[in-house]
C-alpha cells in the first residue's frame, strides 16, 4: 500500500529510458523460436508477460536461456516444436495467449491446454479461436458453457488458406493469423477496419517473410518460412507515456524519455497528450530494424480536456487509463468514445477507472464504450482498486506522485506485468525527496539504480540466514521469497482443504489477498494487509511449504511479486531461481554450496536443538541428496554467480566476503 505527497510544488527531471516494448519482446521470441538458427535478442522487457511467452516455448522445446539484456535463441524451425508436457501458463498475458494460440493451430500433430490467471480466464478468446477454427485448427474451451476464455486447448491441423474481415482493429488477431498461415503454410489475409500495430509485419519481413500490405489489409502468401534475424528491442511507448503525462502535470522541469518506439501505430497517446495541451518534443530519432526510435523531451504545461474517438483509438489503446487520469487534472472536459474494447482488457478498465477516478473525487461519467471525466484542481484522495490491472497501477501511481493527492494503491506489485521498474523509475523522475507509493516504505529513500544481492543455493546451503546477516550489515532490506509461498500456503491450510488436493489454480485464487510493505529491515508480505510472521512459520505452513513451492504458476507469481518488491530499493533477496529466474541483472550473484554431509548437520543442529549423531547425518544427507536431484533444474547456478563452497568456512567469514562483495559492487554502482 502507498501513500504520497506534500504540496510542495513538483519539478520533475532525469532521464527515463522504459522498458523494451512489451509487443515486440513476445514477437522477439517467437519469431526466434521458428526459425532455424541463431537469434540474438537485446534489451528484450524482462516482465511477467514476456517471461510467460519464453516459458511456453520452452515447453516446447526451444533453447531460450533466463531472459537479460543480451542473450541468443537457437531457433531449431517449426518441426522441432513439440507438444508441452503440461499446460502452457499465460498467467495475466493475453497476447501471450492469442500469439501462441495461432502458433500452435498450424502445427499439424501438436496440442496445448493454456491456462491463465483469474482475469486472463475472464477475457475472451473466441476472437482467435473462430478465424483459426475456420483455418481448420481445433480448439475448445474446458470452462463454463458459452464462456471462450481459459482454461482451452488448441490442436494443431493441416489448414486451409482464409481470407478474414476483421470488424475490430486487433493486433493479437492479426498476429495469430500470420502465425497460423506460416506454420501451416497457407495463404491468409487479415482485412481490419483500422490499421492495428503493425509490428509483425515489420519484424516478419526483416525475417525474409513476403507480405502484401495496403492501409487496411495484410496478406502472407503461402509457404514462406521465418529467417532468424537480431533484434534490439526499442522503449515501449505505452510504459513511456506514464513519464510523459507525469511531466506534463508537473510544475517545472523536465524529462527526458530515450530509446522510445515511435511506430506511428503507437504513437497516438502522444497526438492526444499534445492536444490537450502538452509540451512534447522529438529530440533525435532514427531508424533502428525497421522501427522508428527517438528521444522524446516533455515539459510542464497547461492541459485542457479534449476529445478522443474513433480510427486514434487504436493507436492509442492501452494509454487510456493515463489519458483519463491526466484529464482529471485538464481544464475542462474530456470525452473517450468508441474505446468498448476497453472492457475486455487485464479489467474492465472503463468500469475500473470510472470507479477509482469517482473515488478520488473526480467529476466522471461512465459510457458503454469510453467516459467523460471533468478536470478540476482539487486535491484528490482515496485507496485505488487496481484489480491487478499494471495500466491501473501506474496511471494512478502517476497521479498519486502529484502535490496535494494522497492516493494509495491495493496492489502496487501488478506492474511487474509490464514494467517492473516503475516504481524505481517513478523515484527518479520525482526526486528521492519524494518517493512515491509503494517506494514509500520506512527508512532511506531508494537509490537511483538499486543494488540487488542475489543469494541462491540448494537446500539447507544456509542462503536464508546468510542473506539475512548480510542485509543487515549492509544495512539494507532483506526479500525472503520463501515467505510469500508461506503466506500462500497459510491461505491454503486456512480454507481446511486437504493438502493433497491443492491446485496451482486453487492457491493462485488466494493470491489476491497477499500483498507486501517495505519495513527498515525487510520486504514484508502481508496476509489480508496483516503481518503474519508467526503463523507463516508454524508446523502446518512448513510442513506443506515446498508442495506449494514445486508450483510452477505459483513460482511464476512469487518471482513476479518479489521482482516488483526488490526493483525500488536495495535488496538482499534469497531464493531458488533467484539469480536465474527473478533478478537475472542482479549486480551480485552468490551461488552458496556445501557438501551434503556438512548441510545435513547443520539442518540437524537447528531441527534438532543439539549435535546430530553420524546416523542422523547419514539419514538426512539421503533426503538432501533426493531434494537436490527434484530441484536440480531450479537452483542452477547463474553463469555470472560466484560459487562460494562453506563447507570449511564459519558463517561469520562466508557473510563477511559476501558483504565485502557488495560494498565493493554497491561504491561501482553509486560512483
Ligand atoms: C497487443 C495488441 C493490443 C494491445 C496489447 C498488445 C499486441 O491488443 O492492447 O496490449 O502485442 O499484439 P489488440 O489485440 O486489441 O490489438
Amino acid at each position: 500500500m502507498a501513500a504520497v505527497s506534500s504540496a510542495v510544488p513538483l519539478t520533475v527531471k532525469g532521464t527515463i529510458r522504459a522498458p523494451g516494448d512489451k509487443s515486440i519482446s513476445h514477437r522477439a521470441l517467437i519469431f526466434a523460436a521458428m526459425a532455424n538458427g541463431q537469434t540474438r535478442i537485446r534489451d528484450i522487457l524482462p516482465s511477467a508477460d514476456v517471461h510467460a511467452t519464453a516459458a511456453a516455448l520452452r515447453a516446447m522445446g526451444v533453447d531460450i536461456p533466463a531472459l537479460s539484456e543480451d542473450f541468443v535463441v537457437r531457433g531449431r524451425g517449426l518441426d522441432a516444436l513439440h507438444s508441452p508436457e503440461q499446460a502452457f501458463d499465460c498467467a495475466n498475458s493475453g497476447t501471450t495467449t492469442r500469439l501462441l494460440t495461432g502458433l500452435l493451430a498450424g502445427l499439424a500433430g501438436r496440442a496445448a491446454r493454456f491456462e491463465g490467471d483469474a482475469s486472463l480466464s475472464r477475457r475472451p478468446m473466441k476472437r482467435v479461436a473462430a478465424p483459426l477454427s475456420e483455418m481448420g485448427a481445433r480448439i475448445s474451451f474446458e470452462g463454463a458453457a458459452g464462456h471462450d476464455g481459459l482454461p482451452m486447448r488448441v490442436s494443431g491441423q493441416p489448414l486451409k488458406a482464409l481470407r478474414y474481415v476483421n470488424t475490430h482493429a486487433s493486433a493479437q488477431v492479426k498476429g495469430a493469423l500470420l502465425l497460423a498461415g506460416l506454420c501451416g503454410g497457407v495463404e491468409v489475409t487479415i482485412e481490419e477496419p483500422v490499421r492495428s500495430r503493425d509490428h509483425s509485419e515489420r519484424m516478419l519481413a526483416a525475417r525474409g517473410v513476403r507480405l502484401e500490405i495496403t492501409d487496411t489489409s495484410v496478406t502472407l502468401p503461402a509457404g514462406q518460412v521465418v529467417q532468424p534475424a537480431d533484434v534490439v528491442v526499442p522503449s515501449d511507448p505505452s510504459s513511456a507515456t506514464f513519464f510523459a503525462a507525469l511531466a506534463a502535470m508537473a510544475d517545472a522541469g523536465e524529462l527526458r524519455l530515450e530509446n522510445v518506439c515511435l511506430n506511428p501505430t503507437r504513437t497516438g497517446a502522444f497526438d492526444v497528450l499534445r492536444r490537450m495541451g502538452a509540451d512534447i518534443v522529438v529530440e533525435h530519432s532514427a531508424d533502428v530494424g525497421g522501427e522508428l526510435i527517438g528521444t522524446l523531451v516533455v515539459r510542464p504545461s497547461s492541459l485542457v480536456g479534449a476529445q478522443i474517438g474513433g480510427a486514434e483509438i487504436p493507436r492509442c489503446i492501452d494509454e487510456l487509463p493515463m489519458i483519463a487520469c491526466l484529464a482529471a487534472r485538464a481544464r475542462g472536459e474530456t470525452r473517450i468514445t468508441d474505446a468498448q474494447e476497453l472492457r475486455v482488457k487485464e479489467s474492465d478498465r472503463i468500469r475500473a477507472v470510472v470507479d477509482n477516478l469517482r473515488t478520488l473525487g473526480v467529476e466522471v461519467e461512465e459510457y458503454p464504450d469510453g467516459m467523460r471525466v471533468v478536470g478540476s484542481k482539487t486535491p484528490l484522495s482515496g485507496h485505488v482498486i487496481t484489480h491487478g490491472d499494471h495500466r491501473l497501477a501506474m496511471a494512478f501511481g502517476v497521479l498519486g506522485a502529484l502535490p496535494g493527492n494522497h492516493i494509495t494503491i491495493d496492489d502496487p506489485g501488478c506492474v511487474a506485468v509490464s514494467y517492473p521498474a516503475f516504481w524505481r523509475d517513478l523515484t527518479t523522475a520525482v526526486g528521492l525527496g519524494r518517493a512515491p507509493a509503494v517506494a514509500q516504505g520506512a527508512g532511506a529513500a531508494p537509490s537511483t539504480t538499486p543494488l540487488v544481492v542475489a543469494i541462491d543455493g540448494p537446500a539447507a546451503s544456509g542462503k536464508s540466514s546468510t542473506a539475512q546477516w548480510v542485509a543487515q550489515l549492509l544495512d539494507v532490506r532483506h526479500v525472503d521469497s520463501g515467505a510469500f509461498y508461506r503466506a500462500l500456503t497459510f491461505l491454503a491450510t486456512e480454507t481446511g482443504e486437504a493438502p493433497e488436493q491443492w491446485t496451482a489454480e486453487t492457491l493462485l485464487a488466494h493470491a489476491g489477498r497477499v500483498t507486501w510493505r517495505l519495513t527498515e529491515r525487510s520486504v514484508l508480505p502481508l496476509v489480508d494487509g496483516v503481518e503474519q510472521d508467526e503463523a507463516l512459520r508454524g508446523t502446518n505452513v512448513t510442513r506443506n511449504v515446498s508442495r506449494v513451492a514445486a508450483m510452477p504458476p505459483v513460482r511464476l507469481w512469487v518471482n513476479t511479486v518479489v521482482r516488483s518488491a526488490g526493483a525500488a530499493v536495495d535488496v538482499v533477496v534469497d531464493g531458488r531461481d533467484i539469480g536465474t529466474a527473478v533478478f537475472p541483472e542482479a549486480q551480485l550473484k552468490i551461488f552458496l554450496v556445501a557438501d551434503s554431509w556438512e548441510r545435513a548437520r547443520r539442518r540437524l543442529i537447528q531441527r534438532l536443538g543439539r549435535r546430530p549423531n553420524d546416523a542422523e547425518i547419514a539419514e538426512e544427507v539421503e533426503a538432501l541428496v533426493a531434494r537436490d536431484a527434484q530441484d536440480a533444474t531450479q537452483s542452477a547456478p547463474a553463469r555470472d554467480a560466484i560459487t562460494i563452497d562453506t563447507t570449511t568456512v564459519t558463517q561469520e567469514e562466508q557473510v563477511e566476503r559476501i558483504v565485502a562483495l557488495a560494498r565493493a559492487t554497491r561504491d561501482r554502482l553509486h560512483q
